[in-house]
């Protein structure tokens, strides 16, 4: 399927079951609670809209497959999309950032997570053979943003995410600036990738979003957990303004 399909119809399928209204455009379901017929089982498996809503859902779905990944899951902003991850970590582990990360991210990493004992080191690099001699005992996780913002650094995300692999290292590429359309960091190797959607997704200055994809079933099932305990989901409305957005930009990206 090509990109400007995918972008088109995943996840944004026509309502055509009986009795349904055949909505072409999914639409913003903004119920926070949904009824079950029966106690055991949520009726059409939502339950409650921090958990599961159809309109973020939708967009979800979407976003995976724009990125090549098996999932993804839609935050309150690119930050709290960004905090979810860091959440995979426990106190003494050890992160290598690219030095020119978006400043809210490095205030994130330095403000508010070295508080929790979480290690940084901001490093200059390119390929795998820069960042080796950075990488300590308690290196968890390889911070990529490419390209930076601000100063458009670019990074060989396979050689970086290829040395990493090789040290069971975790990499997370920041595909912000890039957008799906022009690169798939997890094709190149990446285990996540982080997107503020109020930048080049969303594209209309009118919704603040973020999201992570992944293509690993366990991290899926780990950061769907955390979206859902630490509660910093987009909401119905934003979800539909950034799915509508969305699908408007890389199809004209695309023609
Ligand atoms: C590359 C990059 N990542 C993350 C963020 C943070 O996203 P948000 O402003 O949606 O929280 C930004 C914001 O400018 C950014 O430029």
């Amino acid at each position: 399927m090509k990109f400007s399909t995918k972008a088109i119809h995943a996840g944004n399928e026509p309502n055509l079951k009986e009795g349904g209204s055949g909505d072409v455009v999914i639409p913003i379901h903004l119920s926070t609670t949904f009824a079950r017929k029966k106690v055991s089982r949520p009726t059409g498996g939502y339950e409650y809209s921090r958990s599961g809503n159809p309109t973020r859902n939708a967009l979800e779905e979407n976003l995976a497959a724009l990125e090549g990944g098996k999932a993804a899951f839609a935050f309150s902003s690119g930050l709290a999309a960004i905090a979810n991850i860091l959440l995979l970590l426990k106190s003494g582990d050890h992160l290598i950032s690219i030095d020119d990360v978006y400043g809210g991210t490095r205030r994130l990493f330095k403000q508010v997570f070295e508080t929790f004992d979480l290690k940084f080191s901001f490093v200059n690099f390119v390929t795998g053979k820069d960042l080796q001699r950075h990488i300590q005992k308690n290196t968890k996780l390889i911070w990529i943003e490419s390209p930076t913002n601000p100063l458009m650094k670019i990074v060989d995300i396979a050689s970086a995410c290829g040395m990493a692999k090789s040290k069971k290292i975790l990499t997370v590429v920041d595909n912000t600036f890039a957008s799906p359309y022009f690169q798939k960091p997890l094709a190149l190797g990446a285990d996540i990738v982080v997107h503020s959607m109020t930048k080049y997704i969303g594209g209309h200055s009118d919704a603040v979003g973020g999201c992570i994809v992944l293509k690993d079933k366990d991290l899926a099932v780990r950061i769907k957990f955390l979206q859902n305990a630490v509660g910093a989901i987009l909401s119905p409305f934003d979800s539909f303004q950034t799915l509508s957005s969305s699908l408007y930009n890389l199809i004209l990206a695309s023609s």
